[in-house]
This record gives structure tokens, C-alpha cells and sequence, in this order.
């Protein structure tokens, strides 16, 4: 089983990127939050500074978009050669057809849903997607608690995946740490992003290796 631990650079500090990717060397990823302040109360960056990550980052860059108008804007962060582009259910106009331009791009394409959205809402369009994104707090900031009632949802996602595609990982984004990494792996997750619990840490790979661990140990 592998298990893949992403930090969010949401919690680094954004005029020394490239000293905080070194930081975080024991990544199996890192997860890049993209706001367009009309999508999510808050704004981050756009192209060019994630072409910038591109070109220094020495693991593969998981990009979240938490954007309007996701069918225009994917294609073009899949053709800055980012590993995955990961767009919002709520946000798309047609899933499909934005999950096949970012594939046909070289990037892999993941779907995101809102804590608020059904996990019937997908179940037609999960294989084409190469994984799968509970939002497990509301999108927008870094540092808020973990939903509990995720679990469940990440349960019915795992089981449909198992269905209708079993090569689709399943992504958790939000409030993840050391104290629930365990039981949220149990339920089937499988790449796991924590920006808070890294970056906060003293040893910011020792916590990766850590939340790893701990995962590793609880998935079946
Ligand atoms: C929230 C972002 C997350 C966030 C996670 O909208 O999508 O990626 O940075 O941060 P933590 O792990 O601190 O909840
Ligand atoms: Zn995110």
C-alpha cells in the first residue's frame, strides 16, 4: 500500500519558497493551494509563481485549484508540467471533459469536493479521475480543525472507488495531524495533505515521516 504524505505550502512562507521546499525533502509531494478570492473567501497566486514552484521543486507539485471557472483555468496549470491539477465539483461546468484536457496535458486530474457535497455527486465521473479530494474543513485557509463527519464521507468514497476505479487515490485535505492521520487512513485515504501540522513542526520531516508512519500502520 503506498501512502502519500503532501504538506500545503499554504503555511510556508511565501518570499523563501524554495528554503521551505528544501525543508520539507521527505514529501512524497507538495500540495499547492491555489484562491481566487470569488471561489474561496481568500487569495493565494496564479500561474506564474507555481511555474516558478515547477521549475525549483524537486518532488511532484499537487495542485489544488480553488477557483471559479476551473474548465478555462486547469489546462493551464496541467501544461506547466505539474504532476496533478485537482479542480472543485462545485466550481466545473463539464468534469469530464476538464479532466481529460489536464490528462491529455501529461498531468493527472483529481475532483475536490466541499465538506457540503454529496459524495453521490461524483459517483458516475470517478474514473476519470486519477484521484479523488474530500475537503475535510471548509476551503479557503490553513489551520482549521478537522471535520468529523469527514470520516464518513471518506468511507463512501473509498467504497466507491473500489467499485468503479480501483487505481483512483484518495486525497484528504484539511486539519490533518497526528491526532486523527491514523483513523482517517483506516477509512481509506491514501494521500494525505497536512500544512499546519509540517510547517509548524521543528522537524519538518521527522512530522513527515511520523504521519507516514502512523498512516501506513492503520490503512488496510
Ligand atoms: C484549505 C487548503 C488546505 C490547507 C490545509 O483550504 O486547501 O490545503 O492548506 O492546511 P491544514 O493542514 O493546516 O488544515
Ligand atoms: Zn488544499
Amino acid at each position: 500500500m503506498d501512502i502519500r504524505i503532501q504538506p500545503s505550502i499554504l503555511s510556508a512562507d511565501f518570499v523563501n519558497l524554495e528554503a521551505d521546499f528544501e525543508s520539507i525533502s521527505a514529501a512524497d509531494g507538495i500540495h499547492v493551494d491555489v484562491m481566487d478570492g470569488h471561489f474561496v473567501p481568500n487569495m493565494t497566486f496564479g500561474p506564474p509563481m507555481v511555474k516558478r514552484m515547477q521549475e525549483i521543486a524537486k518532488v511532484p507539485l499537487d495542485v489544488h485549484l480553488m477557483i471559479e471557472n476551473p474548465d478555462h483555468w486547469a489546462p493551464i496549470y496541467a501544461a506547466l508540467g505539474v504532476f496533478s491539477v485537482t479542480f472543485h465539483f462545485e466550481a466545473c461546468k463539464d468534469a469530464v471533459a476538464t479532466a481529460r484536457a489536464i490528462r491529455s496535458m501529461g498531468s493527472r486530474a483529481g475532483i475536490a469536493i466541499k465538506p457540503g457535497t454529496a459524495v453521490s455527486a461524483i459517483e458516475s465521473i470517478i474514473s476519470e479521475f486519477d484521484q479523488v479530494l474530500v475537503m475535510s474543513v471548509e476551503p479557503g485557509f490553513g489551520g482549521q480543525s478537522f471535520i468529523g463527519s469527514s470520516l464518513e464521507k471518506i468511507s463512501a468514497v473509498s467504497a466507491l472507488i473500489d467499485l468503479h476505479s480501483p487505481q483512483t487515490w484518495l486525497q484528504v485535505d484539511g486539519g490533518i495531524d497526528e491526532s486523527n492521520i491514523a483513523e482517517v487512513s483506516k477509512a481509506g485515504a491514501d494521500t494525505f495533505v497536512a500544512g499546519s501540522a509540517v510547517f509548524k513542526s521543528s522537524d519538518r520531516n521527522g512530522q513527515i515521516r511520523t504521519l507516514r508512519d502512523l498512516a501506513l500502520a492503520a490503512h488496510h
